[in-house]
C-alpha cells in the first residue's frame, strides 16, 4: 500500500504540473503551426472537453479505486469487476508509452535548459530572425551539446523520482507555475505591441482548412497535454485522499492547462508574422521566436532568462509523471527500492534518448515510412507520433471502456462520489461520445494516411 497526498490542493498543484509542460509551450504553437491554424485548435478544444475531460475523471477515478501503480491498479479493477486479467495490459501499455516519451522529452527539455544560458548572456539582445535562427541551429546540430543536456534533465528527473514525488513537486508547482503564467502574459504583452497581434490571433482562431492527419494529431495533443491516457494522472490519483471531488479537480487542471497553451500561441504567433517567419517552423518554433521578443523587449535579458528557467521546470515536473508510473511498478513487484528502480529507468530512458539527440543531426536523414500510419519520419517523429497519435489516445479508450461499460455502475458512483447530474453526464459522454470520436478520428486518419505512394 503506498502514500497519499498531504492534502487535496497538492494532488490538484501535481497533476497540473504534469498536465503543464513542453506540451503546451513548445509543442501546441508548432503543431497547430504545422497543421494550419483555427481549425486544429478548435478541434484540439473540441476533444479537450469531450474526450479528455471524461477521460481524465476515469482516470483518476481508477486510480483512487486500485490505489497502486497502473498495473497493478489494472489488475486488481479486474479482478474485483469480475473481468478479464488482460486488462492489466492497458497499464503495460500505458507505462511503455511514458517511458517513450520521457525519451524525448528530456532531449526538448535539454534545449530549454540549454536557453537559460544563452538568454543570460544576453546573446539574443537585439536578435534578428536570422541571427536566432542560426543560435538554434547550432545548437541542435551539436549531438554532443543535445546530450550533455538531455543527461543534466534525466539525472535531474530521477533524483526527485528516487526521494519519491510527493516531495518537492509541492513548491515547485505552487510558486513557479503562477510565475510562469506571469512571465507568459508579459511575452503576449510584447506581442501585442509588434503591430501583427491581430493576425497572429486570426491564425489561431479562424477556422480554415485541415487534413485528417491534423484531426488525429489534435486528438493526440488533447492527451497529451493534459497527461492522459498512460497512467500518469491514475497513478497521481492512486495518492488521492478520498474526500477530494474528481470531477472539481479535473476542471480546474484542463482549465489551466488550456489556457497556459493559448497564452502559448498568442505569444508566439504574433512574432512569427512580425519578423516574416513562418507558422510551421517545426519543433524549432519557439526557440526562433521567443528570443525575439526577449532581445527587443524591457529587461528582455531578465525576462527571458527566467522564463526558460521556469520552462525547465515545468517540463520537470511532467517528466517526473511520466516516469513515475514505472517506478511504482518495480517498487511493488520487483522489490526494488526507489533509488534503483528510479536508477534503472534513467538509464533506460536515457539510452532510447540517444535516438532523438541524433535525429537532429548526424541521424537527421535517416528516416521511414510506416504504409497507413506515416512517411519519411525521423526517430524523434516516429516516437512522437506513436505515442501522442496512438499510444495515449488507444490508452484513454481502453480507459473510457473500461470505466464506462465494464465496471460497475454501483463501483464507479461510490468512487466518483459526485452529485447524480454530473455522474450522469460524465457516464454518458464516456459511454457514448468519447469511444466513438476516438475510433472515428484513428479510422479516418488511417483512411486518410493509408493513400502513401
Ligand atoms: N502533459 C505534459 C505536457 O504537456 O508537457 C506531457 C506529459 C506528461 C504527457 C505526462 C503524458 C504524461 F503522462
Amino acid at each position: 500500500m503506498h502514500g497519499q497526498w498531504s492534502s487535496r490542493l497538492v494532488f490538484i498543484l501535481a497533476a497540473t504540473g504534469s498536465a503543464v509542460g513542453l506540451g503546451n509551450i513548445w509543442k501546441f504553437p508548432y503543431i497547430t503551426g504545422e497543421n494550419g491554424g483555427g481549425t486544429f485548435v478548435l478541434v484540439y478544444l473540441l476533444c479537450i472537453a469531450l474526450i479528455g475531460i471524461p477521460i481524465m475523471m476515469a482516470e483518476i477515478m481508477l486510480g483512487r479505486r486500485g490505489r497502486q501503480s497502473p498495473i497493478n491498479t489494472m489488475k486488481l479493477l479486474a479482478k474485483d469487476e469480475n473481468r478479464n486479467r488482460n486488462w492489466v495490459w492497458l497499464g503495460w501499455m500505458g507505462m511503455v508509452a511514458g517511458f517513450l516519451i520521457l525519451s524525448y522529452y528530456s532531449v526538448i527539455a535539454g534545449w530549454a535548459m540549454s536557453y537559460i544560458f544563452r538568454t543570460g548572456s544576453g546573446m539574443f539582445i537585439g536578435a534578428t530572425a536570422d541571427g536566432v535562427n542560426s543560435i538554434f541551429g547550432d545548437l541542435v546540430s551539436d549531438p554532443e551539446r543535445l546530450l550533455a543536456w538531455h543527461t543534466i534533465f534525466i539525472v535531474m528527473t530521477m533524483i526527485v523520482v528516487a526521494r519519491g514525488v510527493k516531495n518537492g513537486l509541492e513548491v515547485a508547482v505552487r510558486y513557479l507555475m503562477p510565475a510562469l503564467f506571469v512571465l507568459l502574459l508579459m511575452v503576449v504583452a510584447y506581442s501585442m505591441t509588434t503591430g501583427h497581434f491581430m493576425e497572429g490571433v486570426r491564425f489561431l482562431f479562424t477556422p480554415g482548412k485541415i487534413t485528417q492527419e491534423g484531426v488525429l494529431t489534435a486528438m493526440g495533443h488533447a492527451f497529451f497535454t493534459i497527461s492522459l491516457g498512460m497512467g500518469a494522472i491514475m497513478v497521481y490519483g492512486s495518492y488521492l485522499p478520498r474526500n477530494t471531488s474528481i470531477a472539481q479537480a479535473t476542471m480546474f487542471i484542463a482549465a489551466a492547462d488550456t489556457i497556459v497553451a493559448l497564452l502559448a500561441g498568442l505569444a508566439i504567433f504574433p512574432i512569427v508574422f512580425a519578423n516574416g517567419l513562418t507558422p510551421d517552423a517545426g519543433p524549432g518554433l519557439i526557440f526562433k521566436t521567443l528570443p525575439i521578443a526577449f532581445g527587443h523587449m524591457e529587461a528582455g535579458t531578465l525576462v527571458g532568462t527566467a522564463f526558460f528557467i521556469l520552462l525547465s521546470f515545468a517540463a520537470w515536473t511532467s517528466a517526473i509523471s511520466l516516469i513515475e508510473p514505472a517506478v511504482a511498478w518495480l517498487v511493488e513487484n520487483k522489490g526494488v527500492n526507489r533509488l534503483y528502480a528510479s536508477m534503472y529507468m534513467g538509464i533506460a530512458t536515457w539510452l532510447l534518448g540517444l535516438g532523438t539527440v541524433f535525429s537532429f543531426n548526424i541521424w537527421s536523414d535517416k528516416t521511414w515510412t510506416i504504409p497507413y500510419l506515416f512517411k519519411d519520419y525521423s526517430f524523434f517523429d516516429t516516437l512522437d507520433y506513436l505515442t501522442a497519435n496512438i499510444m495515449l489516445p488507444m490508452g484513454g479508450l481502453f480507459i473510457a471502456i473500461f470505466a464506462a461499460w465494464l465496471m460497475r455502475e454501483k463501483s464507479s458512483r461510490e468512487e466518483m462520489d459526485t452529485t447524480d447530474w454530473v455522474y450522469k453526464i460524465w457516464r454518458i459522454l464516456l459511454r457514448y461520445v468519447t469511444p466513438v470520436a476516438v475510433i472515428i478520428v484513428f479510422l479516418k486518419a488511417v483512411g486518410a494516411i493509408g493513400v502513401v505512394e
